[in-house]
């Protein structure tokens, strides 16, 4: 992607200049002849002109390749390199396009085309990717069957479908179903395999495998058990089907997503698939069945339907996280998955949607494509999946799923699309509910309420902020889940969604007995900012008595930002009756743990920062951290007494198991434990730490520890422990950047950078560096600035080797303009410098330009 002249004008594409390519792909037929810094690639490709195309241009993308030769149905060409790929001269009628190119996977430390990590080949083509493997018309609607042949002397070698054939140096692979380039894959290398296998609910038989590097077979078996749970699930629930007689999934270290879902082969970086419970947390165990699941749930929502060009990301993605939620739900607790999404939207959605970079779910423009893998894109597409299927409920949706596998399956699709399937499902006009693709922003709505007479009435104001190149915004179609309890307790109006459309809106409710107790946007039905007024012990009392666990968990939350945003603003003691109310909730056995634990953890820093930005003041994030610590402190003391009978009575005894049940219960003691550590010294802790036979505890105790000032042996102990696990050794170097205090943050990550086992060259390890510091929130904008340099100096020595995670790193600045003067300056003077940086990435140029000037 560094192809362009140093600060050559950037290009912009734009949705409305869509156009289809002027061939059909028949065909297309790869031989790869391996060699690290000199792989050839032959292709031999048919093409078709379209009898109606509007344009035939021969234009194929080509990056980073050296053109050997090409052909025409057999006769040598010579095509024209122009920017960013070739043009040539061709037939009229049906041809053969041949090329032979040569690229160097040894040098491709940007992890994208065919690259090689650990001494094997692996490739990554989303979003425009396959373009650096070899000329090919690289876009999404462009569809064929692929054949591949691959020579070399690597003992496995792996292409997308079936094999057709292996001999001593070549395997063939070929995949029936059409598909866009950007889901081809190839992985060659020593590897080992766990396989498992597969009935679908027609009685076809499916062999499963996850392919790994030698010593890591033992990390495979949750990963397969997850895999099996998915494909069961997509049949039982969605009545959706594996379409293969294979299915391989491969671990690789260096890889700048999670995962890829390319046809009949997966990608994951192996984070996202390894798992043991010495070696990973609950949280890990979460996230990778998840990521399986969705990566394998692509195979119909991405794969079997795609989508026309990447302005349509949200089609697949959106689509697949709500898929992959449901799934987790289902396979877990609903309300705990809900509140842990909430969470995530609210840290990495709002901040973006309320920011510089703030854009549609279906963004209208853009100059790389990569730098749109975004929360907005992912989350906020589910959010708005999940609003649908609210306003058309559940049989509808299902109606218009069904409908949309059926009239779209094999096809390139468009979010026009995807809602004309709901409306001729259900009859329904969602012309005002297409708003939510195509502008930014949070909405505000403001709540007020009237009782009188036996009525009970609530009016809603919507409005969202201005974002860049969006002044004005209409109103959105916004339900809005409503419940009404009694002051005393008990549900008078079960939940209702009501259907906000317009700026302003009542809703009235009569034969009350008395003024109800609201309990709105339940399940956090809408990504919504809710204002209201209202008071703390209306909160307290929905805490107790909310009979929607979301909402309970929320008016907890609610009441947790009140009390800090007073300490900060006032200087005020923690809140007694908020206190008490917690108190009395960690003592409640009746509780599920996993829900107490929620209830415990505190609003993170940056959400106070955001909180205080939304009233007009500038967050001050020293202040930030002084209040959170009071209030930890403060807690710990009230609890002083019961600590050490809760940290016993919460211990999970017997052999560990992820599942969530346990991880629920261990994550209340590890809340616990952290809390129990500020008073006794690091006592229990330390026990904990050398007991402990599984990474969720072990982990646990070093955090509190390391929190507290006293784990500097353990700390040791654990990097001898782990010095040659990848994986935990990430969570090592982030671990003690996450635990430093604001004064020392900057300094301990400058020195972790210059430990030898830091790297540019594999993104796990920067992001656990780079990462850490920018989520301490109090250390990264320490006043001194130093966090903001040391992020800015590494982001510039990054972006040569690897630029697409640069320019998502570069998000960390985001929110520069939430905080004081002093430190927009010093902030602006980071981008500055980046910007200037000579032969910037267009990746980072774009986040970089977007951040100054908004
Ligand atoms: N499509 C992948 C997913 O969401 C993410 C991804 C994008 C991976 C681009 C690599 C490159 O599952
Ligand atoms: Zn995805």
């Amino acid at each position: 992607m560094n192809d362009a002249a140093p600060n050559a004008a950037p290009q912009t594409f734009y949705l409305k200049d869509y156009k289809p390519f002027g061939y059909e792909v028949e065909s297309v037929k790869l031989t790869f002849q391996l060699s690290p810094n000199a792989t050839k690639v032959h292709s031999a490709i048919r093409f078709t002109p379209k009898a109606d195309a509007e344009d035939n241009r021969f234009f194929l993308h080509g990056e980073q390749l050296s053109l050997i030769s090409a052909k025409i149905d057999g006769t040598p060409v010579t095509a024209r390199l122009v920017d960013g790929g070739l043009e040539c001269d061709v037939p009229r009628t049906s041809f053969l396009w041949e090329a032979e190119v040569e690229i160097d996977p040894a040098a491709n430390t940007a992890l994208e085309g065919l690259y090689m990590s650990n001494g094997m080949y692996c490739t990554q083509c989303e979003a425009e990717g396959f373009r650096k493997i070899t000329y090919y018309p690289d876009r999404p609607d462009v569809m064929s069957t692929f054949t591949v042949r691959i020579e070399g002397d690597e003992p496995v070698m792996l292409s997308n479908g079936n094999p057709t054939g292996a001999g001593e140096g070549w395997a063939e692979w070929h995949d029936p179903w059409p598909k866009p380039a950007y889901l081809f894959a190839l992985v060659a290398g020593d590897l080992v395999n766990h396989p498992g296998s597969f009935t679908t609910k027609s009685g076809k038989d499916v062999e499963l495998n996850i392919w790994v590097r030698p010593g890591d077979e033992g990390k495979c078996a949750f990963g397969m058990e997850a895999l099996k749970k998915s494909m069961k699930w997509d049949e039982d629930v969605y009545g959706l089907e594996y379409d293969l007689d294979l299915f391989n999934i491969v671990a690789v270290d260096d890889f700048n997503m999670g995962a890829m879902e390319n046809k009949g082969l997966n990608i994951f970086n192996s984070s996202c698939v390894l798992a043991s419970p010495e070696t990973s947390t609950d949280a890990n165990f979460e996230r990778i069945e998840a990521i399986i699941a969705h990566e394998y749930f692509h195979n119909w929502t991405g794969n079997r339907i795609t989508c026309r060009d990447w302005f349509q990301l949200c089609l697949k993605e959106g689509l697949t996280v709500f898929r992959d939620a449901q799934f987790t739900a289902d396979m877990r607790s609903e309300p705990v998955k809900r509140i842990d999404d909430v969470i995530t939207l609210r840290a990495r959605q709002f901040p973006e949607d309320n920011g510089p970079l703030a854009h549609p779910p279906r963004p209208e423009e853009f100059q790389e494509i990569n730098n749109f893998y975004t929360a907005t894109v992912y989350e906020k597409g589910a959010e708005v999946i999940g609003m649908l299927k609210r306003l058309v409920g559940d049989d509808n949706y299902y109606k218009a799923l069904k409908l949309y596998f059926e009239r779209h399956d094999g096809q390139a699709c468009t979010i026009e699309d995807w809602l004309k399937v709901f409306e001729d499902a259900t009859g329904r006009d969602l012309s005002q509910f297409k708003l939510w693709y195509s502008q930014a922003g949070t909405p505000r709505v403001k709540v007020t309420e009237d009782y009188a007479d036996g009525t009970y009435t609530l009016t809603f104001e919507q409005s969202t902020p201005p974002t860049p190149g969006q002044p004005d915004k209409a109103p959105r179609v916004i339900p809005v889940a409503v419940g009404l309890l009694s002051p005393n307790g008990g549900e008078v109006r079960g939940t209702e969604v009501l259907e906000l459309t317009e700026a302003k809106q009542s809703f009235t409710f009569g034969g009350l007995a008395s003024k109800p107790v609201p309990s709105i946007l339940r399940e956090f039905s809408a990504p919504v900012i809710l204002e209201r007024e209202t008071t703390n012990s209306e909160r307290a009392f929905l805490l107790a008595h909310d009979t929607d666990p979301f909402n309970r968990w929320e008016a907890g939350n609610a009441l947790a930002k009140e009390v800090r945003v007073a300490m900060v603003l006032d200087g005020a003691a923690p809140d007694a009756a908020y206190l008490d109310a917690l108190e009395k909730l960690v003592r409640d056995d009746e509780q599920d743990p996993a829900f107490r634990a929620l209830v415990l953890s505190p609003p993170s820093q940056s959400d106070i920062a955001q909180t205080l930005h939304e009233r007009g003041h500038t967050p001050d994030p020293q202040k930030i951290y002084d209040a959170a610590e009071t209030f930890t402190q403060t807690l710990a003391q009230q609890l002083e007494t019961s600590l050490p009978r809760l940290y016993a009575a919460t211990t999970v005894e017997g052999p560990y198991v992820p599942d969530a049940d346990g991880a629920g219960k261990r994550a209340l003691n590890g809340r616990i434990l952290s809390l129990l550590t500020r008073l006794d010294g690091g006592e229990q802790a330390a026990r904990q730490y050398a007991s402990a036979d599984n990474m969720t505890q072990q982990y646990a105790a070093l955090a509190a520890l390391m929190k507290a000032e006293k784990g500097e042996t353990q700390s040791k102990a654990f990097f001898e422990q782990w010095q040659d696990d990848r994986l935990v050794m990430d969570k090592w170097f982030a671990l003690q950047i996450a635990c430093a205090a604001p004064e020392t943050t900057a300094a301990t990550a400058k020195e972790l950078t210059q430990h030898p086992l830091f790297s540019m060259k594999n993104p796990n390890r920067f992001r656990a560096v780079m990462g850490a510091l920018a989520g301490n929130h109090a250390g990264f904008h320490h006043a001194s600035g130093a966090g903001y340099q040391l992020l800015a100096e590494n982001l510039i020595a990054l972006d040569s080797v690897n630029p697409q995670t640069t320019a998502r790193m570069c998000a960390a600045f985001q929110t520069w303009k939430r905080y004081d003067s002093e430190r927009q300056a010093q902030i602006q003077a980071e981008l500055e410098r980046i910007l200037a940086t000579s032969g910037l990435s267009r990746d980072t140029h774009e986040m970089v330009s977007r951040m100054l000037s908004a």
